[in-house]
């Protein structure tokens, strides 16, 4: 059973040299949406044993492998069982935003590696505990952002770490959807006890890691959040389909979120994210220097991919000039596929996480202090304890 979402777009990574011989046993903690594409990636991978699965929902874990035509694989009723019983070196932890911490925690503190899907967690205690867990443990803990395998989203980063823009010194980001509250598959992303957070959870954190890993992730200062919910909250919202929403009662995470953020190297970044707006996008990402800034277009569904040839602005021979970086062509593999094989590489050969858990609890920080800054309905200085 393929699952065409999000490993459709392919581009040229180098290749690693896969040792078959050397297996790792590999068990999916939350076998929802999420769950089919690390699927479809790990069956592509000859040195991997998918050994069990497990999942809060009883028989959804066994309904998930027979859909795929897998025999012998062992189910759980939850992240504890499967991880007591001992047989994986490593789990995939695809369960809804509210459960990340408990799981990775656990898995981590019973010496097993993993790759955590995104947002990392929900607030910024959670991932200084999760960070806590995985020095103790000396495992890799990888965290699954995907668009960093993407060779656009690489050639952002190569830019900007080439010093064309020279000193940076402001970045625009963010994105959004006119209409793009994800519920198609279920509630578990607009519910309290199971998103917990909304659009920045979803979305936003992609834009984040973006321009922050292309900077080199330094560390945020202070903070001036705001976030609101009138289109979930809204009775009349209709979905893209046209439907009815019918979920206003049950929505309880934000549906759209701004941040003013002050970080360290005297760097402003003004971030937006939206599910839903009267407006076809919020803007495209723009990283401002003092020797030249670079224009990334908007996706018009905001995935956290680049939308467009990027644009670099800049003055050479007294002249204003415009470089443009076409779009890299695909090739052989998608980005969830590299997210998975770097996991692995790692784990083999004794490497460290691709999507290292030091520079995304920044990413969380960041998210974190937006929805407390916007509580207390002023600007705040985010801390972020030594781990
Ligand atoms: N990387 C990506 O492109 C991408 C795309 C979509 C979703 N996500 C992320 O993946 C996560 C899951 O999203 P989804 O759409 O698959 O959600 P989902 O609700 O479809 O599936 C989550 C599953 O996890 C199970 N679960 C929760 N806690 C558990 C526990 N302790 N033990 C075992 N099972 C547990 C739930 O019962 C549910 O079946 C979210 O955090 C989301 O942000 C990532």
């Amino acid at each position: 059973m393929a699952h065409k979402g999000l490993d459709a777009f392919k581009y040229n990574q180098e290749e690693s040299v896969i040792d078959a011989s050397k297996k790792v046993k590999i068990g999916i903690i939350g076998t929802g949406w999420i769950a089919e594409s690390h699927m479809d990636v790990l069956l592509q991978m000859p040195d991997v044993e998918i050994v069990a699965g497990a999942d809060l929902v009883p028989g959804k874990a066994d309904r998930f492998f027979t859909n795929y035509g897998i025999e012998g694989v062992k189910t759980y009723p939850s992240h504890k069982e499967l991880i007591d019983a001992g047989e994986c070196d490593a789990v995939c932890i695809c369960t809804y935003n509210a459960t990340h911490a408990e799981c990775a925690i656990y898995a981590l503190e019973h010496g097993v590696h993993v790759l955590l899907e995104k947002p990392m967690c929900v607030t910024l205690e959670e991932a200084v505990a999760i960070r806590r867990a995985e020095k103790a443990s000396g495992k890799i803990l990888s965290i699954g952002f995907q668009p960093r395998f993407n060779d656009n989203m690489k050639m952002v980063k190569d830019i900007v770490q080439s010093g064309a823009l020279g000193k940076v010194y402001y970045i625009q980001t963010g994105g959004g959807r006119r209409r793009g509250i994800p519920t198609p598959f279920g509630t578990t992303f607009i519910q309290k006890d199971t998103g917990v957070i909304g659009a920045m959870g979803d979305i936003g954190c992609y834009s984040l890691d973006m321009v922050l890993n292309a900077i080199g992730y330094p560390k945020p200062l202070t903070v001036s959040g705001y976030v609101s919910d009138y289109f979930g909250k809204d009775p009349e919202y209709f979905t893209s389909e046209g439907k009815p929403a019918e979920y206003a009662d049950i929505f309880a995470v934000e549906d759209f979120a701004a941040g003013f953020v002050r970080l360290e190297g005297g760097i402003i970044l003004d971030f937006r994210i939206a599910w839903a707006m009267h407006l076809d996008t919020s803007g495209d990402t723009i990283i401002m220097g003092t020797k030249g800034s670079l224009r990334i277009p908007s996706t018009e569904c905001w995935n956290g991919t680049v939308g467009g040839d990027l644009t670099l602005y800049s003055r050479v021979a007294g002249k204003e000039v415009e470089t443009k970086f076409p779009m890299r062509p695909r090739g052989a593999h998608g980005e969830f596929y590299y997210k998975m094989r770097t996991f692995l590489d790692a784990i083999k050969n004794g490497g460290t996480a691709p999507v290292p858990s030091e520079e995304i609890i920044i990413n969380q920080a960041i998210i974190d202090s937006i929805i407390k800054s916007a509580k207390l309905g002023k600007e705040i200085e985010v801390e972020i304890p030594e781990i």
